[in-house]
């Protein structure tokens, strides 16, 4: 369902002081911040759009919020803007409602109109808006459908008739960052694989089945078999990494002493890929012992 509005002029509707304000929410403390070479373009964006009912925790309480339909992609949250409102003027967002239910909805900026208060902030089109402050009032815009977005905004400037200065946040739909990894063996043809940003080399590998853990490897620790489940301590999980060094967790203390004489060598199981959200390409050799 499209639904086009300007909200150019949003001079007060029926009573806007008789709805109760939502509670303001606190979705940003669970979400990265917006990285411009993940953007994903509008209107590509609008499908990816989803939203899930959560039980409350300390970063935010219970409620829906909105989140990314795909793994391949996450939602980032704009730091806030600030927004120069005028009585009688409008905000100058378009918003378009990309799904709505009973009590839950999507709606995006799809259109800031230029030159007005909203074509001066950092949000745009394929956003969407998560809240609205002004003098310490604070509505919460996460994951309402268009009329209960309106409704939100008009209840909270709907009444003012003195120029004013708003603090808007809004969230943004981007691709998760993807590290492809390049797997050298002694044992096994190569094979590239893209693994999301952040995730641990190791629990990845063992994940998708390769056998990484190595029986010959010179160990650190009191021996035995098998490996120390991701201890750091018996090196049995050593890769050596060809390419991408870049890209990883740097090597703590004990890693570092441990393979002094390899500096190409990291413990898989402490190796943190795509590290601070890093793209890239990475090699990284297998059982290095043995090649
Ligand atoms: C990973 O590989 C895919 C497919 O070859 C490619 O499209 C993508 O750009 C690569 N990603 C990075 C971060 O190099
Ligand atoms: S699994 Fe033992 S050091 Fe990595």
């Amino acid at each position: 369902m499209l639904l086009n509005l300007l909200l150019l002029s949003l001079l007060p509707l029926a009573s806007p002081f008789l709805l109760p304000p939502p509670p303001p929410s606190l979705p940003t403390a669970l979400r990265a911040l917006v990285d411009p070479l993940l953007s994903v373009p509008f209107p590509a964006s609008l499908p990816l759009w989803s939203a899930e009912v959560t039980e409350g925790n300390m970063f935010r309480p219970a409620g829906t919020y909105l989140c990314a339909s795909s793994p391949s992609h996450s939602v980032a949250a704009l730091n806030p803007q600030t927004l120069a409102f005028v009585p009688g003027g409008g905000l100058g967002f378009v918003l378009e409602e990309v799904a709505s239910s009973a009590s839950a909805g999507i709606t995006c900026v799809s259109e800031l109109v230029p030159g007005s208060p909203a074509a001066a902030t950092g949000i745009e089109p394929g956003d969407c808006l998560t809240s609205i402050s002004c003098g310490g009032r604070a509505v919460s815009l996460e994951a309402l459908g268009y009329d209960a977005t309106i409704e939100a905004l008009t209840g909270l400037i709907g009444g003012l008739s003195a120029p004013a200065e708003l603090t808007v946040t809004a969230s943004r739909l981007q691709r998760t960052p993807m590290v492809n990894v390049t797997l050298l063996s002694p044992f096994d043809p190569p094979q590239t694989l893209s693994m999301p940003a952040g995730s641990n080399l190791r629990r990845t590998l063992l994940v998708r089945g390769f056998k990484l853990n190595d029986a010959l490897a010179e160990r650190f620790d009191s021996g035995g078999t098998g490996d120390c489940g991701a201890e750091g301590t018996c090196a049995t999980c050593a890769v050596s990494v060809q390419r991408g060094m870049e890209l990883l967790s740097p090597a703590g203390l004990q890693e570092q002493q441990i393979f002094q004489n390899n500096p190409r060598w990291r413990m898989a199981c402490k190796v943190v890929v795509g590290h601070g959200g890093k793209e890239g390409e990475l090699v990284v050799r297998l059982s290095p012992r043995q090649s």
